[in-house]
């Protein structure tokens, strides 16, 4: 899942080259709960790896709300999902 706030859908096709078969993406908002129970109701996954945060570092300082509700949001609605 993205939600291309710090990526390019260009990316994807770069990724589907180097693993020679088409990924399966979501572009979408992982602190959008609806979406992220109607994704993992609808799919099986094997494993979650959580990047997708906001990591710079002096922005978090300027917008700390931003950066909390993007981070920590999404990382709570995971961890609450039943999968
Ligand atoms: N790059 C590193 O060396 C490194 C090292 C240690 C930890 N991390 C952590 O890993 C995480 C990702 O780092 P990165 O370097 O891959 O950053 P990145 O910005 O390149 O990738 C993060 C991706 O998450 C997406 N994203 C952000 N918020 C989203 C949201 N709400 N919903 C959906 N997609 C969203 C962005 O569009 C982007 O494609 C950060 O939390 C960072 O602190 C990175």
């Amino acid at each position: 899942m993205d939600n291309l706030s710090n990526s390019k859908l260009e990316t994807l096709d770069k990724l589907n080259q180097i693993v020679g078969r088409d990924i399966e993406c979501f572009i979408e908002n992982v602190t959008n709960n609806e979406v992220m129970e109607r994704i993992f109701s609808e799919n099986r996954f094997d494993g979650i790896i959580h990047f997708a945060g906001y990591k710079s570092v002096g922005e978090s300082v300027e917008e700390p709300l931003r950066y909390y509700f993007n981070n920590l949001v999404s990382s709570i609605l995971l961890a609450c999902l039943e999968i």
